[in-house]
Parts: C-alpha cells; structure tokens; sequence
C-alpha cells in the first residue's frame, strides 16, 4: 500500500539474515518465539503499521525458515549469502531497492518491542530535519555490548563505535545506537560500497556509515527515546525473556484498561492476539497462547493453559485445565484437570470435570461429564450423564470411529463405548457395561455378568489357612 498525499514514498528494510550467535542456538535468533510469535514478525507488523510502499527482507542465516516466517508481511527478500556485517546486509538490497524514490527505514530484526509510534516519529524527524541519516537512540544504565554515540562539545552526532572496538572512555558512553534508521538511499548505498572492515569483527558496519556521511558535511540526526525496554535489541537468552516479559506486561496493561482483572499480571501471559471480555478474572500461572477469544464474566484459575481456544461468557476454569483448539458455551464448566484436545465442543451449562479428557468430541447442552473419562470422536447430545471412568474405544488400531449418544442418555459408572455405536435418546447403560451394539431410544443397555454370593466363603478360607500353617507345610 503507498502513502496517500504528496509524501515520498517509503521503503522498509528489515536486516534479518544474521545467526544471533550470543544466544547460543540451533535457530537463527529472529525465529526464537517473543510472546508468541517470531521475534522478526514483531518488527515486520510494527513497520506494516506505517503503510509503506514496499517492505523487504534480507535473509541468509536459515533464509528459507525466515522467508516463511515473514509470509504475507514482506513484498521482497534479498539474500545475504554470508553475513559479512550489517552494512553489507544493506547493500544486499540494491537490487531490490533499484528505482524505489523516496526514504529507506532500515530496523534490525532483533527488536520485538518496537512500536510503530517510534518509527513514525523517526520518519517525521527524518523529513523536518532534511537529514541525509536519522536514527533511534536511548540511553541505558548498562550499555554493554550496543554500539555508542559519540557526540562532540556541542552535543553533535559524529559516530557511532561498536562496543567491541570501543575505548574505555567510549565504553562509559551511556546513549546507545538502537539499530533503527532512516536515510536517503541514493546517499546511503554508494556510501555504503566505500565501507571497510578493519574493526574488531571484521564486518562491514552499517554504523560505520555515520561518520562517512558526518566527514563529507552530511547531516545526521539521532532520536533519543525515553523508554529503553522498547527499543532494545534482543542478544541474550536473558533479553529474550525480558522482551517477552515486555510484551506480555503490555498487553497485561491493555486488558486491565479494558476491564479485565489480572490477580497477578507479571504472571500472567496472555497473548498480544487474545481477546478478552470485561470482568473476567484471570488468576496468577494462567497461560493464553494465540488468537484466544475469552467472553465476559469468565474466571481462569491458576496453572491452566489455554490456546487458540474460545469461550462464551460467564465459563469458570478451574485450575490446572489444558484446553486446545476448542469451543466453550457460555456458562460452562471445566476442570480442575481437564484435558480438551483440539475439536472440542463443550456447549453452554455442560461439564467437564477432573482427569476427564476430550477429543474431537462434542459434549451437548447441561450434559455433564464430572470424573475420569475418555471421550474422543464423539457427538453426545444435551443433557445427557457421562458416569466416571467412562471410555470411548474410539480407536481398533487401524482407523478412530464415532460414538453418538441421542438427549439425556444416562452412561453408568466405568463403561466402555466401543465405537462405532449410537446410543438412542433416553437411553440408559447400567455400570460396568460394555456397548457393542446400538441401544434404541429409551432402553437399558446391561452387558455385565451376574453377580453370585458366596456365603460364608472369607471364614471358610482363613480357617483352611490356619490349618495348612500349623501341619508345618
Ligand atoms: C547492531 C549495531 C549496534 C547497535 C545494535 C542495536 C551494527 C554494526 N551495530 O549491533 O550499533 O547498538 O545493533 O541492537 O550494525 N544482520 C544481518 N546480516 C549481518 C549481520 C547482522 O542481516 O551480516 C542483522 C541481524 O539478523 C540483526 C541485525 O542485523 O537483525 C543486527 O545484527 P546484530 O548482530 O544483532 O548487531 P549488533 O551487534 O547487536
Ligand atoms: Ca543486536
């Protein structure tokens, strides 16, 4: 989508290519999960908030798990072959960036926290100052590791050194480069083809690029921001947790605006993408993950885990629940210890009580299933009592069939269901019973063997016992 007005056109450049080797993994640092989603897909969405005319992707490091992460958010992907430095990575796009008028927003994809407030501003400042670079910095109490602004006497931006070539008086500095730029890129790339990577890492620093421009009279502007946490770069599997932490508290802060109670919102995660309805009361260990829909009035209690799930209103989950991929009526109950595996219907007023689980099984209106039961591939029907210890054989070891329970069938105490089988409305099945067949609408399903009392049988036994005992055998 373009600008609408007499604005220049922007381009977004995301430098997503680099491994990120201080997080000591297999994965290429941008996919780690930040709250939910790739941590590059977080810098993607903030730029796509800006509209820009065309938004594109260097990639190299696991370029094609990028590529798919980035799906729907990038128009373009440049390869970076070998991660020779960030400046390099810029030059990988000039292919791509050919022809494109109008301004060049280069952000690193290591920034999860970044919102699209920040790069409008920069972008803003960029177009009053008529600097040829602009850039984001902040100042942190801890500056290890980042690249620092050197400013002169008057306050002016002349470079940026990296922390790895940097002096122990630069090391002090406390503004740090925030990896998010704004430039002119007929300046900028023939700029950057002069680079050289006499440094400590022997890369080519886009930041390097600061100086070029300042010693040729250029002008660069810096944007120093006031809230560190959102414009940190993540490195460490500690600024992976924070950034995450960040994010959640975010959303935390959002939903309380909306009316929702949060016992403990520092643990309690709930996915950026959830919704959810004012007065629900969300207990501390609660964890929401993806595009959960919570109704009004609901209350989760603690350590149960609920994703991609949606639920009506006024629904109480109690503690411990794992809910996947399933739909809950309005006034329902689950828990604690219930298991809903992906497909599950749980319609309004019904029951899902401990150590029951359910897959790809709907459970019918007011129809409660309170205690220990396997219910899978199967469609019961309102009002109907699930006894404890009740189990669909849903499976012969070759294919999973459909157990179907009519309105208001009543299943005693440990059953099995051995699926496929219809068991009509009304019906009943006796304790302990085995339902191979169909049972019609109204019957009683009975498949036990009779019981027989042996009178007398427990004396009889110790007696035989004590008599074998005392002959010495
Ligand atoms: C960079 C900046 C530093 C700044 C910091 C902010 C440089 C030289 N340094 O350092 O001044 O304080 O970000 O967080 O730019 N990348 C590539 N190809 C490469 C190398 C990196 O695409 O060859 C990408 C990475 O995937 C990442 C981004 O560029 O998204 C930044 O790379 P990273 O290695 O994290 O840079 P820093 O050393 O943190
Ligand atoms: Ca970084």
């Amino acid at each position: 989508m373009s600008v609408a007005g007499t604005r220049a056109p922007l381009t977004v450049l995301l430098l997503a290519a680099g491994q990120g080797t201080r997080l000591k993994s297999k994965t290429i640092k941008l996919l780690h999960p930040v709250a939910g989603q790739p941590m590059v897909t977080w810098v993607a969405r903030a730029a796509e908030a800006l509209h820009p005319s065309q938004t594109i992707a260097v990639v190299g490091f696991q370029g094609e798990r990028v590529r798919v992460a980035l799906t729907g958010l990038c128009d373009a992907f440049a390869v970076q072959a070998e991660q020779r430095g960030t400046g390099h990575a810029v030059l990988q796009a000039a292919g791509a960036l050919k022809g494109a008028a109008g301004l060049l927003l280069i952000v690193n994809g290591d920034l999860p926290s970044l919102r699209p407030a920040t790069l409008r501003a920069l972008v803003a400042l960029h177009r009053k100052s008529k600097a040829v670079l602009s850039l984001v910095t902040t100042d942190l109490d801890d500056p290890a590791g980042y690249g620092r602004m050197v400013r002169d006497a008057k306050g002016r931006v002349m470079r940026i050194v990296e922390h790895k070539d940097a002096t122990a008086a630069e090391r002090r500095i406390a503004e740090i480069n925030c990896g998010i730029y704004c430039a002119d890129p007929s300046v900028l790339m023939p700029l950057l083809r002069k680079l050289r990577p006499n440094n400590a890492q022997g890369e080519y620093y886009l930041t390097d690029a600061v100086h070029a421009l300042i010693a040729k009279g250029a002008a660069v502007v810096a944007l120093k921001h006031t809230e560190p946490e959102e414009v940190l770069g993540v490195n460490t599997r500690a600024e992976l947790a924070a950034a995450g932490a960040s994010l959640y508290a975010r959303k935390a802060e959002e939903l309380q605006n909306d009316g929702v109670t949060l016992l403990d919102a520092s643990r309690t995660w709930i996915d950026p993408r959830a919704k959810v309805g004012r007065d629900t009361v969300l207990y501390p260990d609660v964890i929401v993950e993806g595009p959960c829909v919570i109704g009004e009035d609901c209350v989760v209690r603690s350590g149960s885990r609920l994703a991609d799930m949606v639920l009506g209103r006024g629904v109480e989950v109690k503690d411990h629940c794992v809910l996947q991929a399933s739909r809950i009526g309005d006034d329902a109950q689950l828990g604690p210890f219930a298991h809903l595996r992906p497909g599950s219907i749980v319609e309004a007023n019904a029951k899902v009580g401990n150590f029951v689980e359910l897959k790809k099984t709907r459970l019918g209106k007011g129809s409660k299933a309170p205690h220990l039961a396997y219910l899978g591939d199967a469609d019961i029907g309102p009002a109907c009592n699930i006894g404890a210890g009740t189990i669909t054989c849903n499976y012969d070891g070759v294919s999973k069939h459909t157990t179907t329970l009519g309105a208001g069938v009543f299943v005693g105490s440990d059953s099995q269901l051995v699926a496929p089988v219809t068991l009509g409305a009304g019906s009943y099945v006796a304790a302990g019973t085995t339902v191979t067949e169909d049972v019609p609408p109204g019957a009683l399903a009975l498949s036990r063997v009779r019981q027989l009392n042996m009178e007398g049988w427990v004396e009889r036994r110790k007696k035989k016992a004590a008599g074998a005992r005392s002959s010495g055998s």
